[in-house]
């Protein structure tokens, strides 16, 4: 039994002797050489429409998969189809990393949407345990819904949830660990981006920390983003070992010393440029490996990459103000008696920069570094200063 499912190059010696047999063997050898010639040549000549043929089918695959991924017991599939336009409420899903980043760097070629789409801006925040300004944040979206998402980063530790009603429920998208200067930042802020850009309404993306305030009200934070014409990741050149001292030989040839750049980690990109960042495989696993620690990824990544592939269409500037005037390695924090009106204005409207091209004093957005303790002053002041519309 064993013998006759053998493989036939290993018996050869013995098939030789039989001479008849071999001679069919050859002719069947001959018939399908031929056949197999002519079959490829017809493949050859219909090449064009085969691939079109693969294309579709695997469009079909990817809308099929990436709906029975989000749903998890109903398989009716005009209703995954439905969700996979317009997204579900429910974000937590079950990708990994590597599944999630893949499956959010698709770009649909038909730039013209198949439903009503209004631009939404993605609030992504980058944090350790609860939403600390909470109420504020809330104050700011009221009465904004369907212009905005909201995502959340937090400690894999943190179990607690956002109370059902706020704007922050059910928001956290799979998160894992953080640490301070760690590369690991930037993968949680990948991690951030690729969750919201699973919603196609997405436009604007914002990075924001648990001490981040906004500084205008949400009609004037929108407009001023969906009118924009550029991006805004920070990018500056500087000498001496916190800046260019960071950079290490071992990156070439990939980044050079003079495409080396710093800037603040808190950015607000547009949709095309959010796939580059997470789609990049290239300048990211540099950082990975040798900006890792003491090199502070978080303040050079984006700079960098941003400044050496889309440089052209960056401000180079943030729109999150924070206070760096006491020195050290963190910027000043802001308590209760810091927060007067007087102070508010002068972040809104004491600076001076370029928007579309145009001399403006609206600057910063959004400010760090404020304290829980200074929520209440917030509250009462974010009507009167901010216009919030309550
Ligand atoms: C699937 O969806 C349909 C329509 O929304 C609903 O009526 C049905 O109960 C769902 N089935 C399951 C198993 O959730
Ligand atoms: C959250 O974690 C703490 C310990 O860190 C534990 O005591 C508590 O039961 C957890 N709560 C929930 C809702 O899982
Ligand atoms: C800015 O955008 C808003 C809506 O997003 C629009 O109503 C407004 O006209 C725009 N302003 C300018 C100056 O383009
Ligand atoms: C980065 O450094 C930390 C400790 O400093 C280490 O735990 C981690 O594995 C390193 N990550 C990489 C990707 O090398
Ligand atoms: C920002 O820097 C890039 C080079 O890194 C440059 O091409 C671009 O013009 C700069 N943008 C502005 C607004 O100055
Ligand atoms: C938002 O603030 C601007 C001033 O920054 C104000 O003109 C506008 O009326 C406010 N919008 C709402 C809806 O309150």
């Amino acid at each position: 039994m064993k013998n006759q499912s053998q493989n036939p190059f290993s018996s050869g010696g013995k098939a030789m002797n039989v001479a008849p047999l071999s001679l069919v063997k050859l002719l069947s050898c001959l018939f399908f050489f031929v056949f197999g010639l002519t079959f490829g040549i017809i493949l050859c000549f219909n090449y064009k429409s085969f691939s079109f043929n693969l294309l579709v089918t695997n469009r079909h695959f990817s809308i099929f998969t990436s709906s029975t991924m989000t749903t998890t017991s109903n398989t009716s599939s005009n209703n995954n189809n439905r969700e996979f336009l317009e997204p579900p409420n429910v974000i937590m899903h079950d990708m990994n990393d590597q599944e999630l980043l893949w499956k959010a760097s698709m770009i649909p070629r038909i730039q013209e949407f198949p439903f009503k789409r209004r631009p939404k801006i993605a609030f992504m925040f980058l944090i350790r345990g609860p939403v600390l300004l909470a109420p504020l944040w809330e104050l700011f979206f009221k009465g904004h819904e369907g212009l905005y998402s909201i995502y959340v980063h937090s400690d894999p530790s943190f179990n607690e949830s956002e109370p059902q009603g706020s704007v922050f429920h059910g928001r956290r998208i799979p998160s894992k660990k953080v640490e301070w200067g760690q590369v690991n930042m930037i993968e949680a802020e990948r991690r951030l981006l690729a969750n919201a850009l699973l919603d196609f309404s997405n436009q604007h993306f914002v990075l924001l920390s648990e001490s981040c305030i906004p500084l205008y009200n949400f009609s004037t934070i929108y407009s001023y983003l969906t009118n924009s014409t550029q991006n805004f990741v920070e990018a500056y050149d500087l000498a001496g070992p916190v800046g260019r001292g960071r950079y290490s030989h071992l990156m070439l040839p990939v980044i050079k010393l003079d495409q080396w750049r710093k800037g603040s980690q808190w950015f607000e990109m547009d949709r095309d440029l959010a796939i580059e960042v997470i789609a990049d495989n290239i300048y990211f696993p540099v950082f990975q490996n040798y900006c890792n620690g003491s090199c502070y990824a978080d303040e050079h990544y984006l700079p960098t990459f941003v400044s050496m592939k889309f440089g052209g269409k960056n401000s180079n500037r943030s729109l999150t103000w924070v206070d760096w005037s006491k020195g050290g390695p963190h910027p000043a924090k802001f308590i209760r008696t810091d927060v007067t009106p007087e102070f508010l204005e002068k972040l809104r409207s004491g600076n001076s920069c370029e928007y579309n091209g145009k001399k403006t004093n609206v600057c910063f957005l959004f400010a760090r570094k404020f304290t829980l303790n200074a929520l209440d002053r917030l509250l009462r002041f974010a009507p009167i200063v901010m216009h919030f519309n309550m």
